[in-house]
């Protein structure tokens, strides 16, 4: 069998690809007893307790802000899914993973230990927009510029990718879920109404907008009055929404100027032929690529399993060992010293 997989170490989900398929996707939360700091459980099963606990069970999402917060708990969780996948491996696994840009030594670190501990042979560290554009099956080995704009749960990726590596890069801490908080401030100040963030996506998903419907569409939402306390519903339009999302839609772009400002002009001159393609669950919201193409000036197109882009990249590029030129490289176990 063959024992290699990749881990897409999201925000919001943790996907491992392995043997050609997703073998597992699950939210990435830990449901921690804060009494006595036992957790409770993991992944599907704790995000299905979220909003229905007792105090002093929180849900915790440890890689929220787009990057590894907790380091125990991240360990905790690197280790149980590999786990979950490899336990009937014979041969060690060699590992990928991809984490969130604008991680920190540390943190990166929690990561890595838990592959070694959840018996990793070897483990390889990808960059992102890398594993985005192996997923998407982006070919990016010539002397052409290729962008990738990777909007997850808490954090936006743009590279520009040109002879297997990075040529620049940037991004922000806004993402899919930047547009949920939006809605739920916008909710609270114009309607005195209170709505958690469960809610606040499923505005998003159902109603949710940057290019506008041709139809009239509304929503009821409930949630609890701000004054009294009470339980309260309110109607809302995709036309109030939309001009919400597009808001943050526009603080979104402003990370291409720093990846393309630092860009040879030559390979940003490709892209108006090659396009910018598109990855994450933050892509999905209606209207984006049309969003994107009126901004940048480069038309935009959505990768073809957008979700699970980065996870079947991360797993490829096994693969490729050796050919990567750059945001790809071997890290060795912990007591080596090597980052
Ligand atoms: N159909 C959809 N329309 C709009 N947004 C969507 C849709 N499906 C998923 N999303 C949003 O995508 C985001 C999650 O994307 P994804 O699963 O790629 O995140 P992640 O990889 O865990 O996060 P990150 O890459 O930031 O670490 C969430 O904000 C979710 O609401
Ligand atoms: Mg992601």
């Amino acid at each position: 069998m063959i024992a290699d997989i990749g881990i897409d170490l999201g925000t919001r989900s943790i996907l491992i690809y392995g043997r050609r398929k997703i073998l597992l996707n699950e939210p990435s939360v830990v449901a921690l007893d804060v009494y006595n700091n036992e957790v409770i459980c993991l992944g599907r099963e704790a995000e299905e307790m979220r909003g229905k606990t007792p105090d002093r069970i929180k849900i915790i999402r440890p890689l929220s802000g787009g990057v590894i917060s907790d380091y125990t708990m991240t360990s905790l969780m690197v280790n149980y899914f590999i786990r979950k996948v490899c336990y009937s491996y014979i041969i060690k696994p060699r590992v990928a993973i991809c984490v969130p840009s604008g991680i920190t030594n540390v943190e990166l670190r929690a990561a890595i230990n838990a592959a070694y501990a959840a018996e990793a042979r070897k483990v390889f560290l990808i960059d992102e927009p890398v594993a985005a554009a192996i997923g998407a099956g982006v070919d990016f080995s010539k002397a052409k510029g290729v962008l990738m704009l990777d909007i997850g749960g808490g954090t936006t990726d743009v590279a520009l990718l040109s002879m297997d590596g990075i040529i620049s890069k940037s991004s922000v801490k806004i993402a899919g879920d930047s547009f949920d908080e939006a809605i739920a401030k916008y909710i609270q100040k114009k309607y005195n109404l209170i709505i958690g963030e469960v809610t606040a996506e499923k505005i998003k998903l159902e109603i949710g907008t940057l290019s506008g419907f041709d139809t009239p569409r509304t929503m009821t939402v409930k949630g609890r009055s701000a004054s009294n306390g009470l339980p309260a519903k309110i109607e809302v339009s995709w036309q109030e929404i939309s001009a919400v999302l597009t808001d943050v839609a526009e603080q979104i772009m402003e990370v291409f100027s720093t990846a393309l400002e630092s860009a040879p002009p030559e390979l940003v001159g490709d892209l108006k032929e090659s396009g910018v393609v598109m990855t994450g669950g933050g892509v999905l919201l209606h209207g984006f690529d049309r969003f994107v193409h009126e901004h940048i000036g480069i038309a935009a197109k959505i990768a073809p399993r957008p979700i699970e882009c980065v996870a079947i990249g991360t797993g490829k590029s096994l693969d490729m060992v050796g050919e990567l030129k750059a945001g790809f490289k071997e890290v060795l176990p912990p007591d080596s010293g090597n980052v």
